[in-house]
């Protein structure tokens, strides 16, 4: 079999590893790797000296056309798709809002639909449940049967479920090889919280903040991993950004539980003095970015492997949405831009001498793939596996500036931040799709992936 493309002299990482060696792709796949291979005559070789060669990330959370806060998200699956690629993630998990009464299969056709004229790199997706009611429940082992195993529930917001509900979901994934993720924050506490501060016309940002303190999330984490030990279920905990909560996590996971939980870049890299800025507004997401304490646990709980991935939750407004909240925190939409950031930033930190690199892969795409049942295809630059890779630059520099980002938004939370190395090309199955700030790839190329049914049984998930 000709090799299409060579990457040569570079060094490729792995989740436990970095070793120098070529990699050879033909088509869409990765066909070997070894110390050194010998090009065919019609090869185009890609010289990566001095550079790293990586999976592409794989955004396990992202918002994409969501309708949600009285808007919908400013990223399509174009343009989200298309800032993921430039910032070196080559799949996206995207998130389908069930509507009352619909099957879940019918969900995921209805998105389908939307996303694959548009995506420019893969995704796939997980379903948030609204409504189990008579057999809508058991309609989740044919999105199970689909390629789409994962559920979320919602603890909070107007669509959030009852612990009841939560319960049964849980209940049942067990037997259909389901994963079942949480936002779990108190909602009742949220809702008084804000009222109180309302009648006091305390408006600003920080009452954001303040109307969902730490314990808000803490407790709900503490109930959700109480729910999941009471089933015997897995959970996945999406967007974890307290102490309080990690610390459950770490317990139950000590104890043996499978527990997983994944934080966003925004919660380790911002604390909640954020609230207080003029721009306090763009920062608000829920749960919101919390003290300091809390990132330092977060940090802490990824050098234990506590925290099994980092992934977005992109879900951008543009500026004069965030702006109705400008004197009510409550009518800010919830959610910010990140989908280009997460890779370069958390690779940042690893050049940086925070973590190593092999970690920052390991949390933006190895655990990924093994935890949503992907890993046949994605998640490692491993012979057999889609040639989904970033050339990856360790001696750039650069500084965040929206207007070099590649969304629909028309801000970012991330200006003005300073990055040790970046990615300088990505590849999705075999074709170039952004190289040097540029995006190169084509709308529609993307295809849905499915993942396998969750197995804890597999090494993949026994040993996480
Ligand atoms: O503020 C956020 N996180 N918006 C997106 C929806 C969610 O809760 O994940
Ligand atoms: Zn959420
Ligand atoms: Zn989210």
């Amino acid at each position: 079999m000709a090799i299409d493309i060579l990457f040569k002299n570079g060094k490729i990482v792995t989740d436990s590893g970095i070793f120098k060696a070529d990699v050879a792709v033909t088509g869409e796949k990765i066909t070997a790797i070894a110390a050194s291979i010998k090009p065919d005559p019609e090869t185009t070789v890609i010289d990566c000296r001095s550079k790293l060669i990586l999976p592409g990330a794989i955004d396990a959370h992202t918002h994409l056309a969501m309708p949600f806060g009285g808007t919908i998200s400013s990223d399509d699956y174009e343009t989200g798709t298309r800032s993921a690629a430039c910032g070196g993630t080559t799949t996206v998990f995207d998130f389908i809002l069930q509507d009352t009464g619909e099957t879940f299969p019918d969900a995921i056709k209805r998105r389908d639909a939307l996303a694959a004229p548009q995506a420019v790199v893969d995704y796939s997706f997980h379903l948030a449940v609204k409504d189990v009611h008579d057999k809508l429940l058991y309609t989740m082992e044919d999105a199970v049967k689909m390629g789409v195993p994962s559920f979320k529930v919602f603890m909070v917001y107007d669509f959030g479920v009852t612990d009841g509900v939560f319960y049964e979901v849980l209940e049942h994934s067990k037997s259909i090889g389901a994963l079942i993720g949480v936002h779990a924050e108190n909602n009742e506490l949220v809702n008084y919280l804000s009222a109180k501060y309302a009648a006091e016309k305390k408006l600003s940002p920080w009452y954001h903040y303040l109307s969902r303190p730490e314990f808000v999330e803490g407790e709900a984490d503490e109930r959700a991993i109480h729910w999941a030990k009471a089933t015997g279920a897995a959970l996945y905990i999406v967007h974890l950004a307290n102490a309080q909560g990690l610390r459950a996590v770490t317990k139950a996971r000590d104890e043996g539980y499978p527990i997983f939980a994944e934080t966003c870049p925004q919660y380790l890299n911002f604390t909640s003095d954020v609230y207080k800025r003029p721009d306090g507004r763009n920062f608000v997401c829920s749960p919101p970015i919390k003290g300091k304490a809390s990132q330092k646990a977060l940090w802490d709980g990824i050098a234990r492997g506590d925290i099994a991935t980092v992934a977005t939750d992109h879900c951008p407004f543009l500026q004069k949405e965030k702006d109705w909240g400008k004197k009510d925190f409550r009518k800010i939409p919830n959610g910010c831009a990140g989908i280009e950031n997460m890779y370069p930033y958390m690779l940042s930190e690893a050049n940086k001498g925070h973590i190593s690199y092999s970690k920052a892969v390991e949390l933006c795409s190895t655990n990924v793939a093994k935890i949503f049942g992907l890993s046949h295809k994605k998640g490692a630059v491993e012979a057999g596996r889609d040639a989904d890779i970033v050339v990856y630059d360790p001696l750039k520099r650069v500084t965040i500036k929206n207007k070099d980002m590649h969304g629909a938004t028309d801000h970012t939370i991330w200006e003005g931040e300073y990055l040790r190395g970046y990615p300088v090309q990505t590849w999705s199955r075999g074709k170039l799709v952004a190289k040097d700030g540029k995006f190169l790839g084509q709308k529609g190329a993307g295809q849905f992936v499915a993942c396998k049914p969750i197995n804890l049984k597999t090494p993949d998930l026994r040993n996480l």
